[in-house]
């Protein structure tokens, strides 16, 4: 029998099809199982990209029947897709959709799930390879945890078996290290698999190819040339139904400590000497480690805070966060935040970073635009009114996947006419896998490179938490910034940049 890998070929690419596996979701009745697990599993299943002996166990406190079960997932995946929903694909997949319902805390309801997952893998031959996909609220992660161990399931036996769980890590650097200490008492680091799903963006990946597989750019990328740079991470859309979870994280919880900061490691990260996971990750810890550290007694020096207003999504009118449902009365939460970053080393001494993110911006938008020094000597001076502007490349990460460069050319005709001109590069045109369908795949087949490890994850907290609990604790100073729904956000934010001569893109 040939036990080495099979390749399926996906959109001129052939991709490694993961090991048999049994994958067990906690939460799988919950909004993110059913948004964007099972539809990235269904398609993945329909494209050939798993394996036919694997099978998928759904577990979560609500009592339901397996048909019930398979019937709330048919709907489910049929919303997120569409016309692209196939009933063949789907009678296909819903062959080895499970359920099982249980309290999480229940130590009799782990020895049962054991027992179900014994005969699961008798049945589809899953070769003892196990992942464990925690998609509930924070609040039962050790729980869950703790009784992985507790019943053996944490245990290899024969297999793999991976634990993947959702952000947040924490809700600061405490609880962070708690986290962390509760699965490394369970778990192998090699095992955990923190997920940001905003590293299995294509664009987003494409960073360090862009960055290292191109001489062109490499040797420009550093203080001498570049005179700032801008991350953009910009949502139309406001809180939604997630008031409870919101209201306790707001904007440098949800998207700061993790997104962003993913965004800022690719960008600002020396090449590793080999394109490992292991590799890979520290070089983004090294970032995370040059950070300078933000003055709790002079943050508004570098941190600017919104919070939306009523006013418009589109035609929509939209209310304000104030109204939105679940939102406590007179809450201080930021839903917007444009944050100052220095980077402490060599390449990126005295260029800053400027990182921004909203809830109800004018645009869903997300961008890191890396802005270029102006010409050493303006020979066109002269002959020109106009100045002239310094070029910019800008990695769009979504919508319109894709990287432009600006710069200067002569306008045709006139004698001396200079205007910028664009240079682009769109991923339109290609069709690639979806974050949650990326992710999930590098899991199966245990590439942890696109995955968060626990030094990372504290880091970026002991940046952060000092920040966050002068901003709780109502630091001197601090103001929450009303801005408009649908608008740019707070005018204070372009001071943050106008105070320094520059000026964000816009969204
Ligand atoms: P949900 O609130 O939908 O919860 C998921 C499931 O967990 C529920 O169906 C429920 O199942 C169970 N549950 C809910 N509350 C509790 C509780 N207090 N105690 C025990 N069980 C509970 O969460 P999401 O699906 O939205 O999110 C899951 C995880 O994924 C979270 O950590 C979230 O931060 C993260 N995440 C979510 C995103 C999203 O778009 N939804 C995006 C990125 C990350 P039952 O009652 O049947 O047990
Ligand atoms: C999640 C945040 O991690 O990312 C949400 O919790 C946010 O608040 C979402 O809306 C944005 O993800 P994407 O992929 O839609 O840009």
């Amino acid at each position: 029998m040939n036990n080495g890998p099979v390749y399926a070929t996906y959109e001129s690419c052939s991709i490694e099809i993961p090991k048999p596996f049994l994958l067990v979701i906690f939460g799988a009745s919950g909004d993110l199982s059913q948004k964007k697990l099972f539809p990235a599993l269904y398609r993945l299943d329909r494209d050939g990209l798993l394996p036919r002996n694997s099978c998928i166990l759904g577990t979560a406190r609500t009592a339901m029947e397996q048909s019930t079960f398979r019937e709330l997932i048919r709907q489910s995946i049929e919303k997120a897709l569409g016309k692209d929903f196939d009933r063949k694909a789907w009678d296909i997949f819903s062959a080895r959709l499970y359920y099982h319902s249980g309290a999480y805390d229940d130590p009799a309801s782990y020895t049962k799930m054991k027992g179900i997952i014994k005969d699961l893998e008798q049945d589809h031959q899953t070769r003892a390879n196990r992942i464990f996909y925690l998609a509930v609220p924070p609040t039962v992660y050790e729980l869950i945890i703790a009784n992985l161990g507790i019943s053996g399931l944490s245990k290899e036996e024969g297999g793999f078996t991976h634990v993947a769980i959702e952000k947040p890590i924490g809700s600061d650097l405490a609880s962070a290290k708690q986290l962390n200490a509760v699965l490394r008492a369970t778990f192998l680091e090699r095992q955990i698999y923190r997920m940001d799903h905003y590293l299995a963006k294509e664009t987003v990946q494409n960073i360090l190819m862009f960055r290292f597989a191109n001489a062109i750019f490499e040797p420009l990328w550093n203080r001498r040339y570049i005179d700032h740079v801008q991350i953009t991470v910009a949502e139309s859309i406001g809180i939604e139904n997630r008031a409870g979870y919101y209201e306790k994280a707001g904007i440098l919880r949800d998207m700061f400590q993790n997104h962003i900061f993913q965004l800022l490691a690719l960008t600002a990260m020396e090449p590793p000497s080999v394109f490992e996971s292991e590799r890979v990750r520290d070089e983004k810890v090294k970032v995370f480690r040059s950070i300078r550290p933000f003055p709790p007694d002079s943050l508004t020096d570098c941190l600017v805070l919104g919070q939306y207003e009523k006013g418009t999504d589109g035609s929509k009118e939209v209310v304000a966060y104030q109204q939105e449902k679940g939102v406590r009365p007179g809450s201080m939460t930021p839903t917007y935040a444009a944050l100052k970053v220095h980077i402490d080393n060599w390449r990126w001494n005295g260029v800053p970073f400027y990182l921004r993110s909203g809830k109800r911006l004018a645009a869903k938008k997300a961008e890191i635009s890396v802005h270029y020094k102006g010409v050493p000597h303006l020979m066109f001076s002269r002959a020109m009114k106009e100045e002239i502007e310094p070029n910019t490349l800008v990695i769009r990460i979504q919508p319109d996947e894709g990287i432009d460069i600006t710069f200067q050319a002569k306008s045709p005709g006139t004698k001396i006419c200079l205007s910028p001109v664009n240079m682009d590069f769109s991923y339109r045109k290609f069709v690639a896998l979806t974050d949650y369908e990326r992710i999930l795949l590098d899991c199966m087949q245990g590439d942890q490179m696109l995955f968060i490890r626990d030094d990372a994850v504290e880091q970026t907290w002991s940046l952060l938490t000092p920040a966050i609990e002068a901003i709780e604790t109502g630091s001197e100073g601090l103001t929450l910034h009303a801005y408009a729904s649908g608008s740019e956000g707070p005018a204070d934010a372009a001071a943050l940049l106008r105070n320094d001569g520059r000026v964000w893109r816009p969204l």
